[in-house]
């Protein structure tokens, strides 16, 4: 495993990390037992670092990562990055919204103890807000009740994860130093962070987590047109209607231009994510040991050509993300 530095805290993060939502729920059954055996495969493979978010199984998958941790009795040092979400309301966040509505000071700090017994800890090594809207950039009064939780020694670093349709809307907050780390989505449909925000990474020293690096899946290869999702599986919205077929036809594209220059599109999907030297660390979702092994085994392979990266430019996609959009 290669590890990268994680923006300006100094820790030395797995460049392939362990995305947790699945092991949560949300994507049809999902054994417990497979997911902690998974997870500590993972670690066994030298990830040192695992995404998470209170919505994941409402708790099940900080609860899952809490017991492992507790199994290796510390053996090694494993940042956990997790996620409160806004109180409820719509998702993403309306642009009439309002912070204080969404985000107080009394409900972040009652989400603040809930992830803490949650993950059996003392102090949270990330702690993100789960989404935003750019109506909240004139007054991120949510991050400074996060800053008091650091100076309170509950949480180490702060964050945020990007609302989909409009990745862009955390710049500010990055500029303004308000945040530690942003959590985006950068893959080979998804291309956009290019222009500013990894740039802006760089700049103002934010660590960069990437999410959604296989397109939750399509970007392995592995949906055709008969694939049907299960029962409780996000992705029968996701990949709803014709969607299906015109990811099934791109993935194809990407097929024909990656050809034998990498082994399979899983570790094309998950090195195009890698390739940005903004990036801190990939969280490949991952809910069995084969995946962990496939694709932690990633980071030991020769990074994407630069020539490969180049011509992957041609499938960036402009999409709606979430509302099986077109
Ligand atoms: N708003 C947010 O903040 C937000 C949103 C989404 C995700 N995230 C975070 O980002 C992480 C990663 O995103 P994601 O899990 O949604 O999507 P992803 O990494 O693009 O896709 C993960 C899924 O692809 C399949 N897969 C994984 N490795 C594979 C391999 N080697 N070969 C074939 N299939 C493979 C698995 O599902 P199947 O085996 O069922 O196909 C897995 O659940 C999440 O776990 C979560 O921690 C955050």
């Amino acid at each position: 495993m290669k590890y990268r530095n994680f923006g300006r805290l100094g820790w030395n993060v797995a460049e392939v990390g362990f995305g947790a939502w699945a092991v949560g729920g949300g994507w049809g059954s999902q054994s417990e037992e497979d997911s902690i055996v998974a997870l500590h495969r993972a670690l066994d493979l030298g990830c040192n670092f695992i995404d998470t978010a209170q919505a994941y199984g409402d708790g099940r998958s900080e609860r899952i990562i809490a017991q492992v941790l507790r199994e290796r009795r510390g053996d090694q040092r494993v940042y956990v990055a997790t996620k409160i979400p806004p109180a409820p309301g719509s998702w993403p966040p309306s642009p009439y919204d309002d912070i204080e509505a969404r985000y107080s000071a009394e409900y972040l700090r009652q989400r603040l103890e809930r992830s803490l017994r949650e993950l059996r800890t003392e102090c949270i090594d990330l702690l993100q807000l789960h989404t935003w809207t750019r109506a909240w950039n004139r007054n991120p009064v949510a991050l400074a009740t996060l800053r008091q939780f650091k100076q309170e020694g509950k949480v180490l670093a702060i964050g945020v994860s990007t609302p989909e349709h409009d990745q862009d809307s955390v710049l500010d907050l990055m500029r303004g130093g308000w945040v530690d780390s942003v959590q985006l989505i950068y893959n080979i449909f998804e291309q956009e962070p290019q222009a500013e925000l990894l740039p802006a990474a760089v700049e103002h020293q934010v660590a960069i987590i990437v999410r959604v690096a296989m397109d939750e899946g399509a970007l392995t290869g592995k949906l055709t047109p008969q694939t049907v999702f299960a029962e409780g599986d996000f992705r029968r919205r996701y990949f709803a209607g014709d969607r299906l077929q015109r990811t099934i036809d791109r993935v194809e594209a990407i097929r024909r231009t990656v050809g034998a220059r990498e082994p399979d599109l899983a570790s094309a999907a998950l090195k195009f994510a890698l390739k940005p030297a903004a990036v801190s660390t990939v969280i490949s979702g991952i809910r069995n040991t084969r995946q962990a092994q496939m694709n932690l085994a990633v980071s030991a392979q020769a990074p994407m050509s630069d020539a490969l990266e180049r011509d992957l430019r041609a499938h960036n996609w402009r999409r709606a993300f979430w509302f099986a959009g077109k």
